[in-house]
């Protein structure tokens, strides 16, 4: 949610930002802008530009009327939450002098006390944004301060100590030729560390590193309430909101720009989809060890506390909720402790019953979402032991948690999560199994097969991906669809969920996901004549017959009228006399489905959006990481 970009060093700072926002884009794309500082010596100017929509209409006014070249620059790509999306509300926001331009991502919770004080003191504001009384103040922070080289910071500790809610601010001032400086409070803030060919120093900021990865691996992650300034000559200084240094964790990003191109893809969320066989064999790696034993990326809990755990909860947001859901069936059976799955936005708010003895797993891609950090905060609060999967190396969410486990999928740029979906699926697997192999084990035998099981994921997802032409071919008959249904029982009503969402999300066609034993107790008065309806098939060895429950669901619809489509185990033979359509995914064990039944959904979602026309990585309305609550 908003992009960040900061550039200082020797390279153009306007191709540099621009490249960065590119590849931020993702994060929300209601309006886009620059700044950059000109001149020579220490009195110059800015010179900025912005423009409401997508990243391209400010690049077109930009090839327009040029800004002058520059060094030191600032970029920002917005989804709007403080007035609307257009160009007086885009960033970068200038003091009323015009010597400050700043960028923010976050909600500046107090900010209608401090536009009334800046009024009295005869600012006349220029935009509807919560933003803007953070460019007046530091005008004055700045002025009231004297010169010397650390004044630029201070100034920003000055207006931070004086913010309420989540912000990342960067600034610069036409008065600093090679320093700018940044602050992060409950927002993300990535500082990158790089040197061009003739070993010139240059430094980036990133709402994440994607923004500067094109040139520099080099990463320092920052803590909460920090003020970061990077200098073309002193370099990178870091220190809390009282002036305290701090010192940032270093670290490599282990991908590279390559991973964050399209790769010769329509779209990101093709290239996205395609690389899951990948996505899950690296998740995977290095956590099955040679004795059965697994192992998580870093623990800062005992066996006893995991031994001591009565009860977990699975918090988190949109898609990666629907991995919490999907981690109750199994976590429960593998462990026998009872599991609730939440949406972080209502977890906190409802107080939930926790204490040293409840395990709570967060689960986000990108590390960042404020509902789902927020809730992890109470969690903590409340005592209770957190453990985070998470993507994104160097976010707050792992760093807050007591335990966490990387889901290896790389950079997912596509708004609709995908490989970040299926990651997290087999991140709660290997939590479930790592629990109940701490704890000890109900169903031993069971549990060793499904270790080996889980090395077979990433074929059976490279074998359903062979099969999508006919799902792209489906998907372009049903672009015309008013409503389509997803049905599911078991581990496979959370996929129906997960596919409805992907179609809503993408295609803005009305689409619902049902547990497909609800269905006679309402939903099924929703059918019509040739309505759609997608069934996802639990196998022929699931439990209790669940497989005979969801067949003769298959029926009861195509009674009524529906047209359905069946995603059903190979050899399954009970499903065709009833379906419109087969989709065949491998033989996986129960439990395990949802990482092959998944894709054909996803598949089937971009290409009913791509077929209407729509941009698929960059839906409307929507952002990759939201970071306001
Ligand atoms: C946003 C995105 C969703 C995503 C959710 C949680 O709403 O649009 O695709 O599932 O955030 O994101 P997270 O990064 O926490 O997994």
């Amino acid at each position: 949610m908003c992009g960040i970009v900061g550039y200082v060093g020797p390279q153009d700072a306007l191709d540099v930002v621009l490249e960065g926002l590119r590849r931020l884009e993702y994060r929300g794309y209601d309006s886009a802008g620059v700044a950059v500082r000109i001149g020579d010596g220490a009195s110059g100017e800015l010179a900025s530009a912005k423009k409401a929509g997508k990243l391209a209409n400010l690049e077109k006014l930009l090839a327009d009327s040029p800004l002058p070249a520059s060094t030191i620059g600032i970029g920002h790509t917005r989804w709007a939450t403080h007035g609307g999306p257009t160009d007086r509300n885009a960033h970068p926001h200038l003091s009323a002098d015009g010597r400050v331009a700043v960028i923010h991502n976050g909600i500046i919770e107090n900010f209608a006390a401090l536009r009334t004080e800046c009024e009295r003191r005869g600012v006349e504001f220029a935009s509807d944004t919560d933003t803007e009384v953070t460019a007046h103040l530091l005008a004055v922070a700045y002025d009231e301060l004297p010169a010397g080289p650390d004044r630029f910071a201070e100034a920003m500790r000055v207006v931070c100590r004086r913010l309420e809610g989540a912000f990342t601010l960067v600034a610069t001032h036409a008065d600093e030729p090679d320093t700018l400086v940044a602050a992060r409070r409950n927002s993300p803030l990535v500082v990158g560390i790089g040197e061009t060919a003739d070993g010139t120093a240059e430094y980036f900021l990133g709402s994440d590193v994607a923004a500067f990865i094109a040139h520099t691996r080099e990463a320092r992650e920052l803590g909460q309430d920090q003020v970061v300034e990077i200098d073309r000559t002193r370099g990178l200084s870091v220190t809390d909101f009282s002036g305290a240094p701090a010192e940032p964790t270093a670290y490599t990003v282990d991908w590279d720009a390559a991973a964050a191109e399209k790769g010769g893809y329509d779209w990101f969320m093709l290239k996205e989809i395609a690389e899951q066989p990948r996505a899950v064999a690296d998740t995977l790696l290095g956590r099955l060890g040679e004795n059965g034993q697994l192992v998580l990326d870093e623990v800062r809990l005992s066996d006893q506390d995991l031994r001591d755990i009565d009860k977990v909860f699975v918090v988190a947001c949109g898609t990666a909720y629907h991995a919490g859901l999907i981690a109750k069936y199994a976590i429960e059976h593998w462990t026998r402790i009872p599991v609730e799955v939440e949406v972080a936005s209502e977890f906190r708010y409802r107080d939930p019953v926790l204490d040293r003895s409840t395990l709570v797993v967060v689960i986000s891609q990108s590390g960042e979402t404020m509902d789902t950090l927020m809730a992890l905060r109470h969690a903590k609060d409340q005592k209770a032991r957190v453990l985070a999967i998470c993507n994104a190396n160097g976010s707050t969410i792992p760093r807050e948690s007591d335990a966490v486990l990387y889901t290896h999928a790389g950079p997912e740029v596509a708004v609709a999560s995908t490989k970040g979906f299926l990651t997290q699926v087999v991140a709660c697997y290997l939590v479930g199994l790592f629990l109940a192999q701490v704890r000890g084990i109900k169903y031993e035998d069971e549990v060793a097969a499904i270790v080996e099981d889980l090395r077979g994921l990433p074929d059976q997802v490279a074998q359903v991906l062979e099969q999508m032409e006919p799902v792209r071919a489906l998907g372009r008959s049903l672009a015309d669809s008013n409503t389509i249904l997803f049905l599911g029982r078991h581990v496979a009503f959370p996929v129906a969920l997960e596919g409805a969402l992907k179609l809503k999300e993408l295609a803005y066609i009305h689409a619902e996901g049902f547990a497909a034993g609800e269905l006679k107790h309402g939903p099924i008065a929703l059918i019509d004549e040739g309505t759609p309806v997608v069934v996802v098939v639990p196998s022929p060895r699931s439990r209790e017959s669940v497989h005979g429950k969801v067949v003769s669901n298959i029926q009861e619809v195509r009674a009524r009228g529906a047209r359905t489509i069946v995603i059903a185990e190979e050899g399954d033979e009970d499903v065709v006399p009833y379906a419109d359509h087969i989709i065949r995914v491998p033989r996986t064990p129960t439990l395990l489905a949802p990482v092959v039944t998944t894709v054909p959904l996803q598949v089937l979602a971009c290409e009913i959006a791509d077929t209407r026309g729509y941009d698929v990585d960059q839906p409307r309305n929507l952002a990759k990481s939201v970071t306001v609550e």
